[in-house]
C-alpha cells in the first residue's frame, strides 16, 4: 500500500509539474481526486485492508490528498498568472505611438474659384442670387428675347424635359426672375449649374456659370468695361491685356466677347490660346431694351448691362488644366493638388 501511494504521488507530481495550462491541471485533478479518481478509489478500497492498518493508511491517503490539492492550487495560480502575463504582452497597446492624423477635407477647386469670383463681385456691391436649374422655356429663352423657333436658340443645345420645361442652359433666367420682383437699381450675380448637350475635353453636359446684371438710371458701357477690367485683374493679376470684341447675344445690344492675354504664354501664342495670344473668358453687353420692357421696366428711366462666364473655363485657365473632365472625376491625386 505504501509503495502504491508513493508511486501514485511521484507520478502525480511529475504530471502536475509538466502540465503547462490550467485545462490540463483540471484533467489531472479529476484523474486523482474526481469521483472515479485513483486516490478516491484507494480510499474506497480501504475496507479490504486489515482493520489495524486502516487508520495509518487512511491518514496517509488523506495527507496525500491534502498535499495534492495544495500543489494543484499552487500550480493553477502560477499558470493563471503566466497566462495573464502572456495575454497582457500579446494584447498590449503601445500608447507611445503617435495618433493617426485624420485626413482634412478641402474645397473642390471649382468651388474655390467660384468663392473667389463671388468675393470679388460682393466687394463691388453685387448681391448673390440663385434660381432653379429646372426652368421654364419662358425664362431661359423667351423673356431673354429668344422667341420660339428663333435661330439663335441653336447657340445653346438644350436638354428639354417637355416642350416648355428644360434644364437651364444659362443662368440668365435668374436676371429675369429678379427683375420681375425688383425695381432698379438691380446689382446681382447669379452663380449656378447649367446644362447643355455637349461633351468633350473642354465641354461638359453640366457646368457652372456666373452671370452678372446691373440696371440703374445711368448705366453705361464704360461702367461695364470698368467692372470687368477690375474683375479680370482681381482673378488673373494686374497688367494683363484685355480686349472687347464685337459679338452677338439676343438679350444684349451691343454685345461683346471679352478676351484676356493668354495666361500660359503671356500673349506670345501657344497651344492653349490656339496661337492667337488671346483667351475668350466672358460674354457681355448692354441689356436689350426689349428684355427690360418685358419685365415692365421703363426704358426711358433705366438701362443696364449683363455679363456671363463659365467657371470651369476660368478654373482651367487659372490652374492650367487642359481637360474639363478632370474637374468631375474626383480623382484624389488630382484634387490633392489644390
Ligand atoms: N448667357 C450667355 C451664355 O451663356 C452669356 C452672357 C451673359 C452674355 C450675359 C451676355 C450677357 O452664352
Amino acid at each position: 500500500m505504501r509503495e502504491k501511494l508513493r508511486h501514485l504521488k511521484d507520478e502525480a507530481w511529475r504530471r502536475i509539474t509538466e502540465a503547462d495550462d490550467t485545462g490540463e491541471l483540471d484533467k489531472i485533478r479529476v484523474c486523482y481526486l474526481g469521483k472515479k479518481g485513483e486516490l478516491t478509489g484507494l480510499l474506497r478500497s480501504m475496507g479490504s485492508l486489515p482493520p489495524d492498518e486502516r487508520p495509518e493508511v487512511g491518514k496517509m491517503v488523506n495527507e496525500l490528498r491534502g498535499q495534492l490539492e495544495g500543489f494543484l492550487k499552487e500550480r493553477i495560480v502560477d499558470l493563471e498568472a503566466r497566462e495573464l502575463q502572456r495575454r497582457l504582452e500579446l494584447e498590449a497597446i503601445d500608447i507611445t505611438l503617435p495618433g493617426r492624423q485624420p485626413a482634412f477635407g478641402r474645397k473642390h477647386p471649382l468651388n474655390q474659384v467660384l468663392d473667389e469670383i463671388k468675393a470679388i463681385f460682393i466687394g463691388m456691391g453685387f448681391e448673390v442670387v440663385e434660381g432653379p436649374e429646372v426652368e421654364l422655356d419662358y425664362y431661359n429663352f423667351e423673356a431673354l428675347n429668344l422667341p420660339p423657333d428663333h435661330p439663335t436658340r441653336d447657340m445653346q443645345d438644350t436638354f428639354f424635359i417637355t416642350d416648355d420645361i428644360l434644364l437651364r442652359s444659362q443662368t440668365s433666367p435668374v436676371q429675369i426672375r429678379v427683375m420681375e420682383k425688383q425695381r432698379p437699381p438691380v446689382r446681382i450675380i447669379a452663380p449656378g449649374k447649367v446644362y447643355r448637350v455637349d461633351f468633350d475635353a473642354t465641354h461638359s453636359p453640366m457646368f457652372h456659370q456666373v452671370e452678372g446684371l446691373l440696371v440703374d438710371e445711368r448705366t453705361t458701357f464704360g461702367d461695364l468695361k470698368g467692372i470687368l477690367r477690375a474683375f479680370i485683374e482681381a482673378i488673373f493679376g494686374e497688367g494683363r491685356g484685355i480686349r472687347f470684341r464685337p459679338s452677338f447675344f439676343p438679350f444684349t445690344e451691343p454685345s461683346a466677347e471679352i478676351d484676356v492675354e493668354c495666361i500660359m504664354c503671356n500673349g506670345r501664342g501657344c497651344r492653349v490660346c490656339s496661337h492667337t495670344g488671346w483667351l475668350e473668358i466672358l460674354g457681355a453687353g448692354m441689356v436689350d431694351p426689349r428684355v427690360l420692357q418685358m419685365v415692365g421696366y421703363d426704358v426711358d428711366q433705366c438701362q443696364g448691362f449683363a455679363f456671363g462666364m463659365g467657371v470651369e473655363r476660368i478654373a482651367m485657365l487659372k490652374y492650367g488644366i487642359d481637360d474639363i473632365r478632370l474637374l468631375f472625376e474626383n480623382d484624389m491625386r488630382f484634387l490633392n493638388q489644390f
